[in-house]
């Protein structure tokens, strides 16, 4: 059965409900494609080729081009639109008459609308009467591998890297297509196939004939291939004594670059960049801003339609400085400054992934410079490969958060071009290691199609198609998912706490660390707990990072009062007696959201628990065992907190608060 986990949600097994079948049958049994629909097109064929496959898998039939007469009969109909009709890579299906035509004006329409429709029928839906129109509400839809071209993965949970540079390119591995499918299927238009922090070789020719090799593989699947690029490449790989992006001599090298680039993969998406960031090279050491770096790796790439991601996740080791503040202080400022074809990358939250952040301020708040989300889909800073935490409802209150930047309703979804995720695959059987992983890159593809979608219902569409159709199954499954993420900030970082996990690894707890070399790698620059009370003052008494936000957010958070209790401590230093509003002092409802956290910890288990048997024996079991670690390391974040923050408040547990042994 460890096929199951290999096939992620795209499995064709045969419907069970034999009139349900009938009916598929009935509709789709022929196909009729339309004069104007080129089938033999690369991607055309792959939507037939999917198509083929999915129908014979869940009806048990092989599709055939309509026999007879032209125009006449059943069936599915393809039908090419007009440019304009329709927007770019959407689709319509509609019944028509008595036949369901799927309709779009380009071919990743064609992909798009075929998956849409296999989902329907794994999903058991009917297509009587259908009539729906889906068109991306975002354009750059993309994963970004934090893979080495040593196939390790920075901060992967999956195993290795599922890009093989040793073997490519004459090693074309299967997994390549099926990564690639696997995108399409959710939406999923493009991949950053290299680490942030990057290597310089990747842009050595030999490296670029491998790169090529995969961008051929995924090309029909409508994934466009993009690299990071190291700032210093010119130096490291060029020979040359700079990289500053002002001298003519590197200029030409990038030229070169993108030229060699663009000779070998014609679609070329573009660059990612990491600099000045974290010990990464970048502009600043030539005394040049982060426009002036991105805007030379842009021109370089502009002549081809090349775009330029440049990272906004930048911050000094400065004792005195917040480090939440910095990215929005570098980069405001350069406002009006970047090509037109750039975009800058933002995490999330103002700090890194943490369970749960309050919206960066950047977004919205450069009006002239596109931005793109950057969300992180591996669990770096949420348990890892082992925690089942549903990441879902974290990018839908991202995405949903109202960053009021231009007027109440400018929420952060419709103030960026696009959205990143940082992937969570590799090598293991099942792609990500934990089976619910899976969900996550689902989510996110789904999400970045069409940021308004609800949590619930990806995962009860995700749990449907993993899992079978069976409603109480999916409901348990998608409930599960959805309520695991506030059970994780509970037991992790609850009322606005961050980055108190340990050094380095970043699993497990570490709130007493105080002594690292940079300040701000230390959870107790983060948490603040002293005699007094907890929490981060970003107000006018403290960093004042809370200005960066339009004044109906700044305000609303700049009040204890007001700012809602998830970001509390994030925004506050308060005493450890402070009054919440449900009449608990700060201490007691510390203690008592961890004590909920390791609760919901055992309720994942018994939910769990009561599908055995309608869930295949196999990733029943294997997800009851990671549960098992769960519920064990939810007690060890409650314990090693609240015994380290008592050694501050010197207040007892509160009543339903078991004491750390
Ligand atoms: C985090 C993470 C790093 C990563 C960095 C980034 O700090 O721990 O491994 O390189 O984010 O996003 O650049």
């Amino acid at each position: 059965r460890a096929e199951d986990g290999y096939r992620l949600w795209l499995r064709y097994d045969l419907i069970q409900d034999a009139d349900l079948r009938t009916a598929y049958q009935q509709q789709l049994g022929q196909l009729h494609v339309g004069t104007n629909v080129d089938t033999t097109r690369e991607m055309m064929a792959v939507s037939l080729r999917e198509l083929r496959n999915g129908l014979r898998g869940l009806l048990g039939i092989h599709l055939a081009p309509a026999a007879g007469a032209p125009g006449k009969g059943s069936g599915l109909a393809l039908r090419r639109l007009a440019a304009g009709e329709i927007g770019p890579e959407g689709y319509r299906l509609r019944q028509q008459g008595n036949r369901l035509e799927l309709a779009a004006s380009d071919d990743r329409g064609f992909l798009y609308g075929t998956f849409h429709l296999l989902r329907m029928l794994q999903m058991g839906e009917s297509l009587r009467g259908l009539d729906v129109e889906e068109v991306p509400a975002k354009d750059i839809r993309i994963l970004n591998h934090w893979d080495n071209l040593d196939g390790t993965v920075e901060r992967g949970y999956a195993g290795f890297s599922i890009f093989n540079w040793h073997t490519l390119p004459d090693v074309l591995d299967p997994r390549y297509t099926d990564y690639a499918r696997a995108c399409a299927s959710v939406g999923i238009n493009g991949s950053v196939v290299t680490n942030v922090n990057a290597n310089a070789l990747i842009f050595r020719d030999d490296y670029l004939e491998k790169a090529a090799a995969l961008a051929d593989v995924f090309r029909p699947y409508g994934v466009k291939i993009y690299l990071t690029a190291r700032f210093s490449a010119p130096m490291e790989l060029g020979g040359l004594s700079t990289a500053d992006p002002l001298d003519p001599e590197v200029k030409e090298w990038w030229a070169a670059k993108a030229k060699a680039i663009y000779s070998r993969i014609p679609d070329f998406g573009g660059f990612v960049v990491k600099a000045n960031s974290e010990g990464q090279p970048g502009p600043r050491e030539y005394g040049r801003s982060h426009a002036q770096g991105a805007n030379l790796l842009a021109d370089a790439l502009a002549p081809y339609g090349g775009i330029v991601m440049w990272r906004a996740f930048v911050y000094n080791s400065d004792p005195e400085a917040d480090r939440a503040a910095q990215a929005y202080e570098e980069f405001v400022p350069l406002d009006g400054q970047f090509r037109d074809n750039v975009v800058v990358q933002v995490k999330n939250g103002p700090i890194d992934f943490q369970p749960r952040e309050p919206f960066s301020p950047l977004f919205g708040a450069t009006p002239e410079t596109p931005l793109l989300l950057e969300l992180q889909i591996t669990k770096e800073y949420l348990g890892q490969g082992t925690h089942l935490v549903g990441l879902a409802p974290l990018f839908a209150e991202v995405l949903q958060a109202d960053t009021h930047q231009g007027g109440a309703g400018t929420t952060v979804a419709s103030t960026v071009t696009g959205l990143a995720g940082v992937s969570n695959v590799g090598t293991a059987r099942n792609w990500t290691g934990h089976p619910f992983g899976q969900a996550d890159w689902y989510a996110f593809g789904r999400l970045a199609w069409e940021p308004a979608l609800d949590p619930t219902a990806i995962y009860d569409e995700w749990a449907a198609l993993t899992y079978g159709a069976d409603e109480a199954v999916r409901k348990t499954i998608s409930r599960m998912l959805v309520d695991s993420w506030e059970i994780c900030v509970n037991y992790m970082t609850p009322l606005g706490l961050h980055h108190l996990m340990a050094t380095g690894h970043h699993y497990g707890p570490g709130p007493w660390v105080d002594e690292l070399s940079r300040p701000e790698w230390n959870p107790a620059y983060y948490h603040r707990a002293d005699s007094a009370g907890i929490g981060f003052d970003r107000t006018l008494t403290g960093s004042n990072a809370v200005a960066q936000y339009a004044p109906a957010v700044r305000e609303k958070f700049a009040d204890p009062r007001t700012c809602p209790p998830e970001y509390l401590l994030w925004f506050h230093h308060l005493p450890w007696d402070w009054r919440m509003d449900n009449g608990k002092t700060l201490w007691e409802e510390l203690c008592l959201r961890y004590q909920a956290g390791v609760e919901g910890t055992e309720w994942l288990a018994a939910e769990w628990a009561s599908l055995e048997g309608q869930v295949d024996a196999e990733r029943h079991r294997e997800v009851s065992q990671y549960l098992t670690i769960q519920q064990r390391e939810a007690e060890w974040w409650k314990n090693a907190c609240l015994a380290y923050f008592q050694t501050h408040s010197r207040r007892p547990f509160p009543e339903g608060v078991e004491a750390p042994p």
